[in-house]
């Protein structure tokens, strides 16, 4: 029986959480806040999913996904993460996160930076690079005509294969964009980034320059990612639009 362990059970946990289960794979969720506050999710989920600590989903994953604000990083469990393939999904965004200068020069990676806190562990990253809806949305079973794929990036060879197998198991092709120098490729406002997978590109780009605008004001940031159906982006399209990308770096994206 294999089990996904969660640091973070927020927007992005709870779907892959969702298409572990219809997998048939258990599922131990963790917040910053307890397991007594997972209660109502676990309850949504069913049988095959319950709550626990950060430490004990760490340690009861035969695969763990890191889905956290980066700011928080530095409070992953490295001890009880040591030897796993851990799947993160982190974004940098500075608004949210605070200001890294390493980032910020584009010195590192986010993936990387994260690996080395995690030093013990084997950090593929996947899932940063679609919008939480989406996932559910273009979940499809292996072999469907319009499934589409999430790029992948990590160190371990033998890690990346087995991150690809559970997500191919999930509902995704994936496509392999190098070691985790290379994750830059995938980070926010590249070409692989979001937009390809949403089915309505203009009405996305609008809001999120929208949003982009009420940060740098110093506002509230009140402009949601609009609903959208999603679209299919097949792996072929993806290779190039990964080979193709610029770096964007903090300071040139429209919204950090
Ligand atoms: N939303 C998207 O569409 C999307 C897409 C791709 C990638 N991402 C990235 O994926 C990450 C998660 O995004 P999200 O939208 O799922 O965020 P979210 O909905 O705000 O959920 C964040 C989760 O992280 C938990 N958390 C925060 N600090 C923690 C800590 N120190 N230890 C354990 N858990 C902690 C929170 O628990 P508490 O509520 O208890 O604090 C919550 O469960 C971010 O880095 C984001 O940039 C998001």
């Amino acid at each position: 029986m294999a089990t996904l362990g969660f640091i973070g059970s927020g927007s992005i946990g709870t779907k892959i959480a969702r298409l572990a289960i219809a997998a048939g794979i258990d599922v131990v969720l963790s917040n910053s806040r307890g397991p007594q506050t997972l209660t109502e999710t676990v309850a949504e989920l069913g049988e095959r999913a319950r709550a626990a600590t950060p430490e004990e989903a760490a340690r009861a994953g035969d695969w763990v996904v890191v889905s956290i604000p980066l700011a928080a990083y530095r409070q992953l469990p490295a001890a009880a993460l040591a030897g796993k393939v851990v799947l993160d999904t982190i974004n940098y965004y500075p608004f949210r996160d605070g200001e890294f200068e390493v980032l910020n020069s584009g010195g590192t990676t986010t993936s990387e930076l994260v690996q080395k806190h995690l030093a013990g562990a084997k950090l593929v990253k996947a899932f940063n690079n679609i919008n939480d809806q989406h996932i559910p949305a273009l979940a499809r079973p292996a072999g469907a005509a319009d499934r589409s794929a999430l790029p992948i990036a990590g160190d371990d060879p033998e890690a990346k294969a087995s991150a690809a197998a559970l997500i191919d198991r999930l509902g995704f092709d994936t496509v392999d964009a190098g070691p985790l120098a290379e994750s830059w490729r995938f980070e926010p406002e590249t070409a692989a980034y979001v937009v390809p997978y949403c089915a309505d590109t203009d009405t996305w780009r609008v809001a999120m320059a929208k949003l982009g605008e009420e940060v740098r004001s110093g506002g509230p940031a009140q402009t949601r990612p609009p609903k959208d159906p999603g679209t299919p982006l097949p792996a072929h399209r993806l290779r190039t639009l990964l080979a193709e990308t610029p770096r964007v770096l903090p300071a040139d994206r429209v919204l950090r």
